[in-house]
């Protein structure tokens, strides 16, 4: 079935292989590290920084107020919001771990460090995804005009770019 938020599902679909490639990562670090283990654990950061957290930054700009408008209260996004932070700080210590490592032999805090952060992100945005699809998108796709859903998804749109171009 086509929904008005379609397009917001269609990009959680196009971000979940790259979930998934967490998952991957997580399950392929080892000691020693390879020059292809440093490989993975590098495009699952780039993935996080370059495209989740803009499309995080797009959601908190321009779908939770929506969302919050909808439910009518200004709170009813806020553990949602609070995902995200949470993403974000995992995603800033992956990548602080990550200029650490060099191919080679690790300590058994890397190891364990790398192994718990690439599947904690992986669980909580695949949980994160379910939530906005389970709960927030059927609200909107029965609350919104089609008018106000476009508009949305304009704003989406521009708040991404905005956050993709804050990074490079
Ligand atoms: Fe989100
Ligand atoms: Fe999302």
């Amino acid at each position: 079935m086509i929904t008005l938020t379609q397009p917001l599902r269609d990009e959680h679909k196009d971000l979940f292989p790259n979930i998934e490639n967490l998952k991957k990562a997580g399950l392929a670090v080892n000691n020693p590290l390879t020059s292809k283990n440093l490989e993975k654990i590098g495009e699952a950061y780039s993935f996080l920084k370059e495209h989740l957290l803009p499309h995080a930054r797009a959601e908190e700009a321009a779908l939770y107020p929506v969302v919050q408008k909808v439910m009518g209260s200004s709170s009813a996004t806020a553990t949602m919001s609070r995902d995200h932070v949470e993403i974000e700080q995992l995603t800033l210590a992956l990548g602080r771990l990550r200029a650490t490592l060099v191919e080679g032999s690790i300590d058994s805090h890397q190891e364990n460090d790398l192994k718990l952060l690439l599947f904690g992100l992986f669980t909580l945005v695949k949980v994160h995804f379910a939530k906005e699809e389970g709960v927030y998108l059927p609200l909107l796709d029965t609350n919104l005009s089609k008018e106000q859903a476009q508009e949305m998804f304009i704003a989406m749109e521009r708040a991404a770019h905005a956050a993709k171009a804050e990074i490079h």
